[in-house]
């Protein structure tokens, strides 16, 4: 295990076991304390081990991938200034302190936010699926035991679905609505993401909620690249920002 894969367990136990100390943990409603609480049908909570793990997917799955996403959505908004301007137009018709539905439903913030998850999907691939059976696929025969990863990566740069698959055009997703096989950065089938909404309603909350409030730029004009950072596709370098004060809406 790296360095960092041993502090991170470090920190994770050690919040595990001050949690089963305290006696103040009883009425606590956060992520840990319910998972403590829970049992299985035969009345077994689970192990440190298991609450490790838990906590490791929340963390890897949960926050990184979002966070990534709302860099990336950051980003493209600022690149592109045209994008800020009618995102801008579009936010402030809801006027001052709306609730969250409202900016759930904004069609063309769902559209940067899709198109910002289609250019560079924060997962590449899905997870693997393992063949029990023989099985026929796109005229390839595949064998029991081999293993098949969806490439989310190439099927959103496909140029028959996203002409000019490397341009950041969110109207692409107003003009058509692409099914599920056409567009999938959750992945799909029963094991697609279980957090795809939470995900998509967080992104669309902070992207809106910051961008309406505050006038940022980018550090500088550089092109930002992908670059691979675990199982995630993220900048290379981290889109640094600049924050030139608050915004009043118009
Ligand atoms: C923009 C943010 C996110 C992206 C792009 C993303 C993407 C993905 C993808 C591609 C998969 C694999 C699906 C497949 O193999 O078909 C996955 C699985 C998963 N994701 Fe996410 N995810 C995001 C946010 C989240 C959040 C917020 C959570 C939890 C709160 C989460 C929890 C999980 C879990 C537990 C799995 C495994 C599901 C299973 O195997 O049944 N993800 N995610």
């Amino acid at each position: 295990m790296t360095d960092f894969g041993q502090e991170l367990d470090q920190l994770l136990y050690a919040e595990i076991s001050e949690r089963r100390d305290s006696v103040k943990g009883a009425n606590r409603v956060d992520i840990l304390s319910l998972l403590m609480s829970a049992t299985d049908a035969e009345g077994n909570s689970m192990t440190d081990k298991e609450l490790r793990d838990e906590l490791m997917t929340l963390l890897l799955a949960g926050y990184e991938t979002t966070a990534t996403a709302m860099a990336w959505g950051l980003y493209w908004i600022h690149y592109k200034p045209e994008v800020r301007e009618k995102l801008l137009q579009e936010l402030d018709t809801l006027g001052e302190n709306p609730d969250p539905i409202s900016i759930y439903k904004l069609p063309y913030l769902t559209a940067v936010c899709n198109e910002t998850l289609r250019i560079y999907p924060v997962a590449l691939a899905t997870f693997v699926r393992k063949v029990e059976e023989p099985v026929d696929l796109l005229g390839y025969h595949i064998e029991p035991h081999s293993s098949i990863w969806g490439c989310i990566y190439l099927l959103h740069h496909r140029e028959d679905l996203y002409p000019d698959s490397k341009q950041f055009k969110p109207e692409r997703f107003l003009e058509r609505q692409f099914s599920p096989y056409e567009f999938m950065p959750f992945g799909g089938g029963v094991r697609r993401c279980v957090g795809y909404a939470l995900a998509q309603f967080e992104m669309k909350l902070v992207l809106a909620t910051v961008v309406s409030r505050y006038q940022l730029a980018l550090a500088d004009n550089k092109p930002e690249k992908p670059q691979r950072r675990g199982v995630t596709l993220a900048p290379a370098r981290g889109v640094q920002m600049k924050m030139e004060g608050r915004r009043k809406s118009r």
